[in-house]
């Protein structure tokens, strides 16, 4: 199937007010080469809806080597709890091994985060989209007012696409805020990482991530040393750009 930008953006108005579950069933159905980004945090809504549209729904998680404890057992939770298999990507061990040797383990306190994200994490996600024609992540719009607030739920995923690949991006929870994404967790009883009820809303890697106090905004737990408007990683260097 060949799909213009046109294509796409006329895709993204047609859901702009379609449930998560109906966008994820828009995406199944329109490929069949397309997996599920899961990070092992609220996301694994994404992995609940799907699987109840195709059993065997692709999903990919990209393992930093630095993630918590608690992030391990959940995703081993949920290929039990699902029966599903769970593709891990890993970093490349030689730019590891030269990143660590050269600066060490905690290199991200003093030089920003951009250089280990960039190994551990953007590298594994564009060697795994390349095989792609689509990506599912669970983004939303009130997860970072600077970065994420008109993200929309499907888009060409021009900052992660190789040359002459095109890459569409659906964010079925774009329009979800993170209390919908709870009250489904709830209702739903779908198993959730234990770092929530440790004071942890938004949780990425264990160095770079923190429990937040009542009132603060979920993103102040992320890269917390750092200028709010540099909180984004690079997954998702299409918000930026726009
Ligand atoms: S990040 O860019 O700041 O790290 P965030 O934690 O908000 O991203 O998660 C947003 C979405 O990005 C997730 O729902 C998921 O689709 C994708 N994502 C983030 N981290 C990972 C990961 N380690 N593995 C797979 N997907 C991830
Ligand atoms: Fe490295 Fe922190 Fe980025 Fe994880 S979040 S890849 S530990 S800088």
């Amino acid at each position: 199937m060949s799909i213009s930008e046109q294509q796409v953006q006329q895709w993204n108005e047609e859901l702009k007010d379609a449930s998560p579950r109906q966008i994820i069933e828009f995406a199944l159905e329109k490929f069949s080469n397309i997996s599920i980004s899961f990070s092992g945090a609220e996301d694994v809504v994404l992995v609940d809806m799907a699987q109840r549209i195709r059993k065997d729904v692709p999903v990919f998680t990209l393992d930093t080597g630095r993630l918590h404890i608690e992030t391990y057992q959940f995703l081993e939770k949920v290929r039990d709890h699902y029966n599903l298999p769970i593709e891990v990507m890993f970093p490349q061990p030689e730019t590891v091994q030269k990143l660590v040797s050269e600066k060490g383990l905690f290199s991200f306190y003093k030089d920003d985060h951009k250089e280990c994200c960039g190994i551990r994490k953007i590298e594994p996600l564009k060697r795994k989209v390349a095989t792609l024609d689509a990506w599912i992540t669970g983004q939303r719009k009130d997860q970072s007012p600077g970065t994420r607030a008109d993200i929309p739920v499907v888009q060409v995923d021009a900052g992660l696409a190789a040359p002459g690949q095109m890459l569409v991006k659906f964010n079925p929870l774009a329009n979800w805020s993170s209390e919908r994404v709870w009250n489904y967790i709830r209702t739903n009883e779908v198993p959730y990482n234990e770092l929530h009820e440790k004071g942890f809303t938004s949780i990425g890697c264990e160095p770079c991530t923190k429990a937040i106090l009542p009132g603060q905004h979920e993103r102040e737990g992320r890269w917390w040393w750092e200028d709010a408007t540099k909180k984004e990683c690079g997954l998702h260097a299409v918000n930026i750009q726009e």
